[in-house]
């Protein structure tokens, strides 16, 4: 059995708890729309074909921003071929997942879900083969009141008032040479630049990402940020990163340990963006959208598009069964975001349903919650008020890809009007439990109200539409607060909340 102890004061605060870093991300890939969001033949579908259950596992998750329409997607997408009658909308080839796209649902039919599920949308425009005009158009179509040409058509549409969307993205994963319209930094950092710019003639408060890398792997990974935020830098707010973990080779330990590089990638793309604000005697700080993060097999022959002739719509792809492991990487990838709250300012799980998603369902048949629901729900539930930096003092493991890495991660929030503390935790270990001890010397007369553990004597498991309970977090009956000290034990291989109020 090891020890760790952990240090918790209300002054040494990082930032605010943002609800945008429960944001998430349906993307015109797979089904994760078709047969997913949508269907229609469903018994719980509304009028526009949109499953009230899917809708209430979403409300459940407690997601707060959605990216749409992608993701690779988008760098193809003709918005306006989604919009007006649907019997008169084209079927076009998807080239990045080499599907057909229905265009069943567009921009409005997102909207009403959106509505429904009471999420925030975060829009991305197509800087692959398309620019500033088509950007400029769908804005129009979206923001503006009426009185125009695109505002108008939206009128005509059934929507008379602006949907006001606020978060956009400007395009997605430039710098990946498997992107439709792929550019280099200078090319993408002008484009973006000028789009930016145009976009703000239109509605100067809007939010605006820019596209960093699609992984801190990427050959351009630092460079590109650079040059990008070099051409853009005064006219974008937040800049983009994405990430995906996976075990390789029964490697856990190091799998297990994969936010030493999200914390190292957080922390290189701000240095980044502050040395260009020096640079250019910027004012204002760019922060970090963490738009994709998640863990995905991207090996696994799911993964991979169909080819040659067959162009189907909405096939089965990219639909990773997650198992125990998996769902503790997500609950410390959590960690990480929080432990960063003061430069990442809106994060997206990719995706939200049947696309490397927490929520799973069958065409016109059940819903149910992959393991990687539970850490996100109950962090979106609880996490709240401000993020505290915490004193951690934990033993260290070996790992073959991070070398020494400390056994215990952890972050805690602290809700200074309710006075909760919540302290999130994972244990990475493969081998030893590890005893906790919380030193709360700052929060006189807190007990446990609520403690939960998601851990499995076989890591392996995984959540099925028969078997959703094996894998629920658990109640922890170790957790107990003596003396002002917190003491729980976590089992190798997991990953806990736990929750402290006044008594
Ligand atoms: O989320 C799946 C894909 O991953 C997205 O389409 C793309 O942006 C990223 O590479």
């Amino acid at each position: 059995m090891l020890s760790a102890t952990v240090t918790a004061d209300p002054a040494f605060v990082v930032g605010p708890v943002r609800r945008r870093t429960f944001g998430s991300f349906v993307e015109h890939l797979g089904r994760s729309v078709y047969t997913g969001i949508h269907d229609p033949q469903h018994p719980s579908a509304d009028a526009d074909g949109f499953r009230g259950d899917v809708i209430e596992l979403v409300r459940e998750l407690g997601v707060s921003t959605v990216r749409y329409p992608g993701g690779n997607f988008v760098s193809g997408y003709r918005w306006e071929d989604g919009i007006g009658p649907v019997a008169q909308r084209p079927r076009r080839l998807d080239l990045a997942w080499h599907s057909t796209e229905p265009n069943l649902v567009g921009v409005d039919e997102f909207m009403r879900w959106c509505a429904r599920a009471g999420v925030e949308p975060m829009m991305a425009v197509n800087l692959g083969t398309r620019g500033v005009q088509e950007a400029l158009d769908l804005l129009e179509y979206c923001n503006v009141a009426g009185g125009t040409r695109w505002s108008d058509r939206r009128r005509e549409n059934g929507t008379a008032d602006p949907y006001r969307i606020s978060m956009w993205c400007l395009g997605n994963e430039m710098d990946g040479p498997w992107q439709v319209g792929h550019k280099t930094a200078g090319e993408y950092g002008r484009l973006a630049a000028e789009t930016a710019r145009a976009m703000r003639m239109v509605d100067p408060d809007l939010e605006l990402v820019v596209c960093g890398s699609s992984g801190s792997a990427m050959p351009t990974f630092g460079e590109w940020e650079h040059v990008v935020l070099s051409e853009a830098y005064e006219h974008v707010d937040h800049v983009s990163a994405h990430a995906y973990y996976w075990e390789t080779d029964g490697d856990l330990a190091s799998f297990l340990a994969s936010t030493v590089d999200m914390d190292h990638f957080i922390e290189a793309v701000t240095a980044t963006a502050d040395a260009v604000r020096a640079a250019g005697k910027h004012t204002k700080r760019i922060n970090i959208s963490f738009d994709e993060w998640n863990v995905w097999y991207q090996h696994r022959a799911e993964s991979r598009p169909p080819s040659g002739d067959d162009w189907p719509v909405a096939p089965v792809l990219l639909e990773d069964r997650y198992n125990v492991a998996d769902a503790v990487v997500v609950g410390s990838m959590l960690i990480s975001l929080l432990r960063h709250t003061d430069r990442v300012h809106a994060a997206s799980l990719a995706q939200l349903v049947n696309v490397i998603a927490p929520i799973m369902t069958e065409p016109g048949g059940r819903i149910w919650r992959q393991t990687t629901f539970h850490p996100f729900a109950l962090t979106a539930r609880y996490a709240k008020g401000e993020v505290l930096r915490l004193a951690v003092d934990s033993p260290v493991h070996e790992t073959a890809r991070f070398g020494d890495v400390a056994t215990l991660d952890a972050v805690a929030t602290h809700d200074p009007e309710t006075g909760e503390v919540v302290l999130l935790a994972t244990n990475r270990s493969v081998t030893d439990d590890v005893v906790l001890d919380v030193d709360l010397r700052g929060f006189p007369g807190l007990r446990v109200v609520e403690a939960r553990t998601l851990s499995h004597p076989d890591h392996t498991w995984s959540a099925t539409a028969d078997d959703e309970s094996s894998v629920l977090p658990r109640p922890n009956t170790t957790a107990k607060v003596a003396d002002a000290r917190a003491r729980a034990e976590l089992p190798p291989v997991s990953w806990s909340m736990i929750r402290l109020g006044r008594a």
